[in-house]
């Protein structure tokens, strides 16, 4: 493909400018993902890995290494662990939510059972632990520790926030930053600390990708509701598991007495029949709050581009700084 910055996307720019390391990435994750013992392993890890994804958080690490001089060796490592915490979750997060769609194909939960997606998601994270190690900072192991922790408690947060319609725009904040953002968060922080980043450049680096991954996590929420299959997963999971997403909680603030009633029924005692998502969506639509999700998105897509001002000027800066409006824009 012809390297046109105007016609491609940023993602698929960060990916041609960081493609060496990124192959570097892929085979360090090829080769630790394997398992001489438990060959349940490698086939559960090569039917989640080979469907791809879009490696955003890899390249997160990469890109804010790359911003501040490289970082070589120690980068890749960093951002292959990264990868690796991410697939873990993705394998429980499958499970929690009784998914049968991930990548474009039958999550691993559908295709072999609960159990091997939960142990081999655990074998993954500790993958993840043996890989951070042999970058000799405990700085470094502090952020991605942390950030594990975060993780998971910004699930266990949704799930005990889940089928409650009183639940608040601050706590869904709380839950989509610490699900999703901050992974998004210590991704760009670890790139920036091996790369000899100042103390200014990687609290501006966290920043970014904190914003950045709020903004994302509000796509996805997004997407949920609207999106087309192309997206890799099925659509309309987070109604069903009568989750208190952004376009849902602005919905039922906005909801008369019969609104309120349909979102009693469907979210808190989870009666759902034929029509329900159908008529959901046109309450969404006629208080707005889809757009107003997007509009919230992309003020945290602003949010991500500004922290970027403190970052040297370099072609990468600009492609994170494509990369925050995109995010919000994007159909997969
Ligand atoms: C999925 O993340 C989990 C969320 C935080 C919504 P991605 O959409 O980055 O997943 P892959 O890695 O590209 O499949
Ligand atoms: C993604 O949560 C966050 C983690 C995997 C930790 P979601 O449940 O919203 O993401 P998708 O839609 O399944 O990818
Ligand atoms: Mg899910
Ligand atoms: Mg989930």
């Amino acid at each position: 493909m012809a390297l046109d910055s105007n016609a491609t996307k940023p993602h698929d720019r960060l990916a041609q400018a960081l493609a060496d390391e990124m192959a570097a990435v892929n085979a360090l994750i090829r080769d630790r993902m394997a398992s001489e013992h438990a060959p349940r392993i490698p086939e559960v890890t090569a039917h989640l890995v080979e469907a791809g994804g879009k490696r955003l958080r890899p390249m997160l690490t990469l890109a804010a290494a790359r911003l501040l001089g490289g970082a070589g060796d120690r980068a890749v490592k960093l951002a292959a662990t990264v990868e690796f915490i991410h697939t873990a979750t993705l394998l429980h997060d499958d499970v929690v939510d009784e998914s049968t769609r991930r990548r474009g194909r039958p999550t691993a939960n559908l295709l072999w059972d609960n159990k091997s997606s939960v142990l081999v998601g655990d074998y993954l994270f500790a993958r993840s632990f043996q890989l951070m190690t042999e970058c000799n900072s405990l700085a470094v192991m502090a952020v991605l520790a942390n950030a594990s922790a975060v993780i998971a408690e910004g699930e266990v947060l949704q799930l005990t926030a889940a089928q409650n319609l009183g639940t608040t725009e601050a706590v869904y904040l709380q839950v989509i930053r610490g699900k999703t953002a901050a992974l998004f968060a210590a991704a760009c922080e670890v790139g920036a600390m091996v790369a000899g980043g100042s103390a200014a450049q990687v609290a501006a680096m966290r920043a970014y990708g904190d914003a950045l991954g709020i903004a994302f996590q509000m796509a996805d929420d997004l997407l949920d509701y609207g999106g087309t299959s192309a997206i890799g997963k099925n659509i309309g999971d987070d109604f069903r598991e009568r989750k208190l997403t952004l376009p849902v909680i602005r919905a039922v603030a906005a909801a008369d007495a019969t609104e309120r009633a349909f979102w009693e029924r469907v979210i808190e005692k989870g009666d759902q029949r034929e029509g329900d998502l159908d008529e959901a969506l046109r309450l969404m639509r006629r208080h707005g709050t889809l757009e107003a999700t997007r509009a919230e998105a992309n003020a945290w897509a602003e949010t991500a581009r500004a922290a970027l001002a403190e970052m040297p000027k370099h072609p990468v800066q600009a492609m994170l700084a494509d990369l925050a409006a995109y995010v919000v824009a994007r159909l997969t």
